[in-house]
């Protein structure tokens, strides 16, 4: 079965054909990073904007790449939640038109279970139930993926995501937004013990994060260097957030899988591609003979393979939409 994925739910318009949903046949991805840059963060109105005026050729860039045509597909899969809801609009509605055009069957996707279904891909042996670590730019949860589709929220983040508090920490710094894959590149050349900045604890459930007093940590001791006119060396800073933030999500990721017995981990989200982090959770993993699953660097950051992924699941499970009322929502709580 092809599926043709389309994603639009922040600041990636990103459209893509998976074969039987772990084969990518042709993945196209335009991201709008330069642009949101300038403001230090993405802007909801310019992100919807600029999804509107790329999503047609998007999507037929991707067909004329690998020479397919609309013949070739099955279903068409769309992210419909969670996501910038004027962003998520123009993916739905152009879905949607395509799906009453080409008489061709229509799933919504969560962005969240795309996120885990990056792992899908390219990995044959990977199959349900398993434990989630979901480390995105606009979330932070540990789940437990019973099925394909069945999802149990068992952690989340009670404040800022890991990606917000990389990206908040990067702009203090002076570095561009989004400042993940940067602070993970000047911290290889820092010293990681020169700060030590508190392990936040979360009240009511060991498995919740919480990142904003870390973030405000961090802060004031740039803003109290500042004031004693020290010389402020970034790649310390970044070496040493870097070091806790990676301890954090390992103890909570192991803990849970220790509580619910679970042998196979599969972690995904834009943070996933930190280096440290893939690093010391393949390092523990292996000696507590667990099994550990991480998308390919490509399929960490938002795409359209993912989604293709997903909906192949959906469609499997019969979660086709009924009429044209698909709508696109903001935020998005796993049952
Ligand atoms: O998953 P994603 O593309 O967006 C959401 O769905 O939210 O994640 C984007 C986030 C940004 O916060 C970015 O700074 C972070 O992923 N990121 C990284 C790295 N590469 C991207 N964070 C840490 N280390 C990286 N190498
Ligand atoms: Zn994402």
């Amino acid at each position: 079965m092809n599926v043709l994925g389309i994603e639009t739910s922040c600041d990636e318009t990103a459209a893509c054909i998976v074969e039987d949903g772990r084969k990518v046949i042709s993945s196209v991805v335009a991201t709008q990073i330069d642009e949101h840059s300038l403001y230090g963060g993405v802007v909801p109105e310019i992100a919807s904007r600029r999804h509107l005026e790329k999503i047609d050729r998007i999507v037929a860039l991707t067909f004329e790449k690998v020479n397919l045509n609309f013949s070739d597909i099955d279903v068409i899969a769309v992210t419909n939640t969670p996501g910038l809801v004027g962003s998520l609009l123009v993916g739905v509605n152009f879905a949607k038109g395509l799906s009453f055009s080409l008489n061709k069957p229509l799933v919504a996707v969560n962005h969240l279970k795309a996120h885990i279904a990056a792992n899908y891909i390219n990995n044959e042996d990977l199959k349900p139930p398993f434990l989630g670590l979901i480390i995105s730019g606009g979330h932070t949860n540990i789940v437990r993926v019973k099925d394909y589709c069945n999802f149990e929220l068992i952690g989340k983040t009670v404040d800022d995501s890991i990606g917000e508090a990389y990206d908040k920490v990067g702009r203090a710094l002076g570095l561009l937004y989004p400042a993940g894959a940067k602070i993970d590149k000047l911290s290889k050349i820092g010293d990681k013990n020169r700060y030590e900045f508190p392990k936040p604890t979360v009240e009511n459930n060991i498995f919740d994060f919480s990142f904003s007093g870390l973030k405000t940590a961090v802060l004031n001791k740039i803003n109290q260097e500042k004031l004693q006119e020290k010389k402020i060396i970034i790649e310390n800073f970044c070496s040493s957030f870097q070091k806790i933030i990676t301890e954090i999500v390992c103890e909570k990721i192991f803990l849970a899988a220790q509580k619910y017995n679970e042998k196979k981990i599969v972690v995904c989200g834009g943070v996933c591609a930190n280096s440290n982090i893939r690093e010391n959770l393949s390092k523990i993993a292996g000696l507590k003979g667990i099994k550990l699953y991480l998308p390919e660097l490509r399929y960490c950051t938002d795409n359209a393979a993912m989604v293709a992924s997903q909906g192949f699941y959906e469609a499997k499970n019969n979660n086709f939409e009924k009429d044209y009322s698909l709508n696109a929502i903001a935020s998005y709580q796993f049952k």
